[in-house]
């Protein structure tokens, strides 16, 4: 792995399946009260521009588990907010922390953070990807499914950061990932042709139904993400029929499971009874960002 977590593309199959296997073996020993302290007077500092429940306090309660400190930095109340250079802030922290998850609007501007910093940088979500969350998903798929080779995963909804990182996985690892988006929503196109330059397995349809036919897992996400909310009632006209219902759910496999990062907006991307049924494994889920979280801060710290 480079210094930073950045972005999926950077990984190799090698590189996740490690991710996986650190993350399983640190939520067993932490199952039977065993503590890895790898973080003993080591500091992570998370600098947030976005909302965040579970991505902040399973990073902070990561560290507190490793044995480190966290300290949570809203960018608008440092010197960040009145535009001191990039590269000054990433020097500056770099010479206080030990690592550092940042989320933001542009993967340009973590780029050039991460270029600047001398410790890693963990990309917390930016408007392009949510790579720890997608590794996260990825072992709770792993634990419900026995691994991921073979299944055939369909993402319905926005061509969004989440997507993106999908995407990315899809590029490395040996599954089908099918995306239904409707026209206008699709994802990247330099996102997907890299992906496919690698020999990952990626379709884009417009038909959910299609993308769900035979379907091991089924994703989805919010239609108006994070710095899009003016953009609410276009997308809930223009998304409706990508909706993560009990029909749809009928297309997929008999013992498919359905995935939601969170925040879900019931009755909008997923309905209620989905939501709260006995395929979903969003509350895995959510447990799993703190096993990752705390593997991907052991790897990257050495
Ligand atoms: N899934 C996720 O990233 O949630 P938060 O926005 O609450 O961190
Ligand atoms: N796509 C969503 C994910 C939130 C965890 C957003 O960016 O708001």
């Amino acid at each position: 792995m480079n210094k930073d977590l950045l972005t999926l593309a950077a990984l190799e199959a090698r590189d996740m399946d490690m991710l996986f296997e650190r993350a399983l073996a640190m939520k067993d020993r932490q199952k039977k009260g065993i503590a890895d302290k790898l973080m003993t007077g080591r500091s992570l500092g998370l600098v947030f521009d976005k909302h965040s429940t579970r991505t902040r306090l399973s990073f902070e309660v990561a560290a507190i588990q490793l044995g480190g400190v966290s300290i949570f930095i809203s960018s608008r109340d440092t010197q960040m907010a009145r535009n001191e250079p990039v590269k000054d802030t990433a020097r500056v922290l770099s010479r206080y922390l030990d690592v550092v998850a940042i989320r933001t609007y542009s993967q340009a501007y973590l780029e050039e953070f991460a270029e600047a910093a001398d410790i890693p940088v963990i990309n917390a979500l930016t408007d392009l990807y949510h790579p720890c969350q997608v590794l996260s998903d990825l072992l709770t798929v792993i634990e419900k499914k026995g691994g991921y080779k073979g299944l055939r995963i369909a993402w319905v909804g926005d061509g969004n950061n989440m997507a993106h990182s999908w995407i990315n996985a899809a590029a490395a690892l040996d599954f089908t990932l099918t995306l239904a988006c409707p026209p206008g929503y699709h994802p990247d196109d330099a996102v997907l042709s890299a992906a496919r330059s690698r020999g990952g397995k990626v379709e884009v349809t417009e038909d959910p139904h299609e993308a769900a036919r035979n379907a091991d897992v089924v994703n989805t996400d919010v239609w108006a993400s994070m710095g899009q909310e003016g953009e609410q009632e276009t997308r809930r006209a223009v998304f409706q029929p990508y909706q993560v219902n009990s029909g749809l759910m009928a297309e997929a496999a008999a013992d498919a499971i359905v995935m939601h990062c969170l925040p879900a907006h019931r009755g909008e991307e997923i309905t209620e009874d989905v939501l709260e049924g006995p395929r979903s494994v969003v509350w895995d889920q959510t447990e799993n960002k703190l096993h990752m979280h705390k593997a991907i801060l052991g790897v990257l710290l050495k």
